[in-house]
């Protein structure tokens, strides 16, 4: 991916050095800016660049140099058509849909959008890499809790489990899962007649103060994966590229006709995200097999993610892709798709 550094943003806004810090400090384009012993160094991939001029209407780059940087400027990047919901799912364990949700996440937080991610996985997996702790009687399954004892469930009780996550770049929210949830959300089978509209209900709650819910599903076919995809407007599929795959994702695509049919609420599947793929060409053809799948069921946002130990370091730094040094300096080839997706979507809103 093309990253300019300050000196080329400043040339591209025809703007002097104090404006363009100001640009890039306020975000008002994006960029991940990294400080340093003397001096801080920016980074600001040309997609963001774009995105920027795009959110803000400017049809020649100069005109950054007369922008207002102030709240208003800075509200154009929220969107205008309401909160979009994303799910990113497979039936398969370990794909990555963790990995891959919390970084799409984190990168439409880089982008202005306000982000509130959703652990629906009692395995927590994504409140530990974000959050770097364990939530113990206090996430998202003390709303279930709340809501099976039949008790009102305000915009308070839900807001009360969110908590904010703060990256050097950006912030975004987060309202993590504990272990005890897939209980919870068991037993409320048997208190509700609907019990799959449950965390739609939820998230209703809270949703106009963001641009994006971003939700991370768990490995299995259950009444968890049932909620989070009554609650989404699209679905992102991650997978890896192995024997089986395929057969996994046409089961998981009768799951999603299945449950439009029994809801009558029709969740589009957006992106395909092949991840884990490794240098040699030993995946190929499960690749071809898995875009062809993808092609025939009219999906156009077909990505590649390499295997690449960065992804697991981060997650030991617990910090975000984009923000881990190595991978920036390298230009974000592993993170590449998942900022490609954020653009998209961000720009779309
Ligand atoms: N592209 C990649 N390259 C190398 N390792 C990866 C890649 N993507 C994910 N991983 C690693 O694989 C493991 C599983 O990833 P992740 O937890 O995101 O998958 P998951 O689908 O959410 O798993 P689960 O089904 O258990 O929820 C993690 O240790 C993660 O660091
Ligand atoms: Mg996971």
């Amino acid at each position: 991916m093309e990253i300019m550094k300050f000196g080329e943003a400043a040339k591209r806004m025809h703007a002097d050095q104090d404006r363009t810090k100001a640009l890039l400090d306020e975000n008002i384009v994006p960029n991940i800016k990294k400080s340093g012993n003397k001096r801080d160094t920016y980074y600001v991939p040309e997609l963001f660049f774009d995105y920027a001029k795009a959110m803000l209407g400017l049809e020649k780059e100069k005109e950054f140099k007369h922008l207002p940087i102030d709240v208003e400027t800075y509200r154009k990047f929220h969107n205008r058509k309401g909160v979009k919901t994303i799910a990113f799912s497979n039936l398969k364990g370990g794909v990555g849909k963790t990995s891959i949700a919390a970084n799409f996440a984190y990168n439409l937080a880089l982008l202005n959008k306000r982000v509130l991610l959703v652990d629906m996985d009692s395995q927590a997996n994504s409140s530990r890499y974000f959050a770097n702790r364990y939530f113990v009687n206090e996430s998202i399954k003390n709303i279930f809790d709340k809501m099976t004892r039949r008790e009102p469930v305000e915009k308070e009780d839900v807001r009360r489990y969110i908590v904010p996550i703060d990256f050097d770049n950006a912030e975004l929210e987060l309202l993590p899962s504990e272990l005890s949830l897939g209980r919870i959300v068991e037993f409320s089978r048997s208190v509700f007649t609907m019990p799959h509209k449950k965390l739609a209900d939820m998230l209703k709650l809270v949703e106009e103060d963001y641009d994006f819910i971003v939700i991370d599903t768990p490995p299995s076919v259950g009444l968890s994966l049932h909620m989070a995809l009554y609650a989404s407007d699209l679905v992102s599929i991650v997978t890896d590229a192995e024997d089986f795959s395929v057969n996994g994702l046409n089961e998981l695509y009768l799951e999603i006709r299945e449950l439009a049919e029994e809801t009558d609420h029709d969740v589009r599947v957006d992106s395909v995200f092949i991840n884990k793929v490794k240098k040699s060409n030993i995946h190929s053809v499960y690749i071809e097999a898995i875009a062809e799948m993808a092609a025939r069921e009219g999906i156009d946002n077909v990505y590649v993610v390499k295997e690449s130990t960065r992804l697991k370091e981060s997650q030991n730094l617990h910090i975000p892709l984009v923000e881990y040094k190595k991978e920036l300096e390298k230009r974000l080839p592993i993170a590449e798709s998942m900022v490609e997706y954020a653009v998209e979507k961000a720009q779309e809103a």
